[in-house]
């Protein structure tokens, strides 16, 4: 395990065998986004990028939570009476790394080991996988505090959750926990904490397996064309796949042909082609 940044900063990033892990890091304020948390994140996400360590992106939490969401002090409050420019500056650094992580050039998997709310929905929903403590616990908790879930959550829990279990939360601010967000669809597994990582590492190995430039492809395609009517959609696929042709040096799918037509080294219906 290598160590990038000194544990004052606050994000902290290891790289691990392929995988960056990158750890939300104010535990002393349960990880909630303040305006230095979000410029960082935004900085992070462009040195990993183009980073050969960072095979699989991981987003995990420092301590007891994934992330308590915005800074109710330093996000919210501090910001007020300073102008409308400052709190628009202040939403446009959190939601830019939201939606860069939304579209990130390598797989992204939200390790949620403890607390997630309210704003934290939108870089969960932003990951393309979610793993969960069935520990953690999750709660759009705008609602009791007098708002409503703004910083795209409303659109993010729109897009994973259904329309009554959505409104439920959003209506109640009630907490639920890992097993529960598993069954609505908000993350794809729950498991013990004491087993996250390792369910975590197992699933970024086999993503390490695959080719890069075929999975940036494939989930941007699907995180695009569900909301493309049916022929938008079908020229936008061929689009990507045959973009996606180009874009790959190692000509990935002439090799799989290869490797199972010729070679008869694999089965494309039970693993991936030897990269
Ligand atoms: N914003 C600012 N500070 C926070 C936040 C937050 N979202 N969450 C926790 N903190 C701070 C606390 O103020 C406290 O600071 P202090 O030690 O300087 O007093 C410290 O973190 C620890 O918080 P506790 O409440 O003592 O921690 P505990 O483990 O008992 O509870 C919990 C954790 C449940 C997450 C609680 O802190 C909490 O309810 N936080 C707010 C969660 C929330 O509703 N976030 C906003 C969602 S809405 C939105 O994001 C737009």
């Amino acid at each position: 395990t290598e160590t990038d940044k000194t544990k004052a900063d606050p994000v902290v990033v290891d790289f691990d065998g392929g995988i960056a892990f990158v750890t939300l890091n104010r535990p002393e304020k349960r990880n909630a986004m303040n305006p230095a948390l979000n410029r960082r994140m935004m900085e992070v996400l462009d040195e990993l990028e183009g980073d050969e360590r960072c095979g699989v992106l991981v987003l995990r939490g420092a301590g007891s939570s994934w992330s308590a969401g915005m800074d109710l002090k330093e996000y919210f409050r501090d910001n007020d009476g300073k102008g409308r420019h400052v709190t628009l500056k202040s939403r446009r650094q959190s939601g830019g790394w939201w939606n860069r992580l939304m579209f990130f050039e390598k797989p992204t998997i939200a390790m949620v080991n403890g607390w997630c709310f309210g704003g934290a929905f939108t870089p969960l929903v932003a990951c393309d996988l979610a793993i969960a403590a069935n520990e953690a616990t999750f709660g759009l908790s705008e609602i009791n505090w007098g708002i409503l879930p703004g910083g795209n959550v409303t659109r993010a829990v729109a897009e994973v959750m259904n329309h009554r279990d959505a409104l439920y939360y959003i209506m109640t601010g009630e907490t639920f926990g890992g097993e529960k967000a598993r069954e609505m669809g908000l993350v794809n597994e729950a498991v013990p904490l004491a087993e996250l990582e390792t369910r975590v590492r197992k699933i970024c190995a086999s993503l390490l397996e695959k080719n890069p430039v075929t999975l940036k492809a494939a989930k941007d395609t699907f995180k695009r064309v569900r909301n493309m009517p049916w022929d938008l959609a079908d020229d936008y696929i061929y689009a990507k796949l045959e973009q996606m042709l180009y874009l790959d040096k190692t000509r990935g799918r002439d090799e799989g042909l290869k490797q199972f037509l010729d070679d008869k080294t694999y089965r494309p219906g039970l693993g991936a082609y030897k990269r």
